[in-house]
């Protein structure tokens, strides 16, 4: 028995093997327990030498299973690492970082600023009704800025459309919210215009708008060049000319000076020394009428800024169509 046990269990190759054969000759089944229990049959001389003896072969085979445990768990140990080992001459595979869009820079700085001041950010539909992005803001029938050569209508009697400015937010937050109202609202608009180095027919702007008892032109003024020189840095000069915008009376245009004027030439402001950035003006009384607030108690004023135009100033971005084209080699350098 143990000649035939410890060579069986020096040549197991896995641990199932090993199993099968300590229950063979261990097993309360196996050959060594069976012969223990003839022991019985033995005369008293014999019994005690064949105890011994049986004794010895039994701890030699638990010593052979367990040496060839041992000996199976290392082989184990040794082909997992071979089969896990990593080739640490092969070149490693480059992982390409993108990189925030220099836009949204600027627009995250501007809802910092704002949200700073109080102001709630708010996020509308791309796809708006005519009666919002028009009618609401006091540019019924007929008016220019309706015309189909200039907008994107959905339907026939152009009553859906892609909304040519973030301005319907106006009328959706005069609707929703409770007075007074502090909001921005930056979004994608869409216009029918050619690419150029000023020009997309998608763009984005930040709608601006607060509402309040005594809301004065002044309170625009000052929030405008706060902003400005937060965004700018101080002592940045700006400019207010008149304008008109059917939603506000009076309206204005904000310009911000060149800032890489070489004067006449200047490829940026032409020579002018100024960039135009933003409309703005107090809300026209008849727009908050439409929209249920009293113009006799509250008053109030809105702005909507260019977010290209934006960036390009503030990151010295000379041609627009760079900020959509998304190439790598100009977005890493912001
Ligand atoms: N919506 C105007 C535009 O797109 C900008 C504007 C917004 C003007 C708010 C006045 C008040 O040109």
């Amino acid at each position: 028995i143990r000649a035939g046990a410890l060579a069986a269990i020096g040549a197991a190759g896995n641990t199932g093997e090993l199993e099968a054969l300590r229950v063979q000759y261990l097993g309360k089944k196996g050959e060594l327990t069976a012969l223990l229990k003839q022991m019985g049959k033995l005369s008293a001389e014999e019994r005690p030498v064949m105890g011994q003896l049986a004794n010895a072969v039994r701890a030699e085979v638990e010593a052979a299973v367990e040496a060839q445990s041992a000996v199976l768990a290392e082989k184990a140990l040794e082909q997992r690492l071979e089969a896990e080992a990593l080739d640490i001459t092969v070149p490693g595979r480059t992982h390409k970082l993108g990189r925030r869009h220099p836009m949204y820079t600027a627009l995250d700085e501007i809802k910092e600023i704002f949200i700073s001041m109080g102001f709630t950010v708010l996020d509308g539909p791309e796809v708006e009704l005519a009666s919002y992005n028009f009618d609401k803001l006091n540019a019924g029938e007929g008016h220019p800025s309706r015309d189909w050569s200039d907008t994107f209508y959905f339907d026939e009697d152009s009553r859906v459309m892609l909304r040519s400015q973030t301005s319907p937010m106006q009328v959706r937050a005069m609707e929703t919210m409770e007075l007074p109202i502090r909001i921005i609202a930056p979004g994608r608009v869409y216009r029918k215009d050619e690419v150029d180095a000023t020009h997309s027919p998608m763009f984005h702007q930040v709608e601006g708008m607060v509402i309040d008892k005594g809301v004065t032109m002044a309170d625009l003024k000052g929030t405008l060049n706060t902003v400005v020189e937060m965004l700018y840095g101080k002592g940045t000069k700006t400019r207010f000319r008149p304008h008109h915008f059917p939603f506000t009376e009076p309206s204005c245009e904000m310009d911000v000076q060149c800032h890489k004027c070489g004067g006449v030439g200047c490829p940026t402001c032409k020579g002018e020394g100024w960039i135009e950035l933003l409309g703005a003006g107090m809300i026209h009384p008849k727009v908050l009428q439409m929209s249920g607030i009293d113009p006799e108690v509250y008053s109030g004023w809105a702005f909507g800024i260019g977010l290209e135009r934006t960036a390009m100033r503030r990151f010295k971005i000379a041609d627009l169509r760079l900020i959509f084209e998304n190439d790598v080699r100009f977005l890493e350098q912001f």
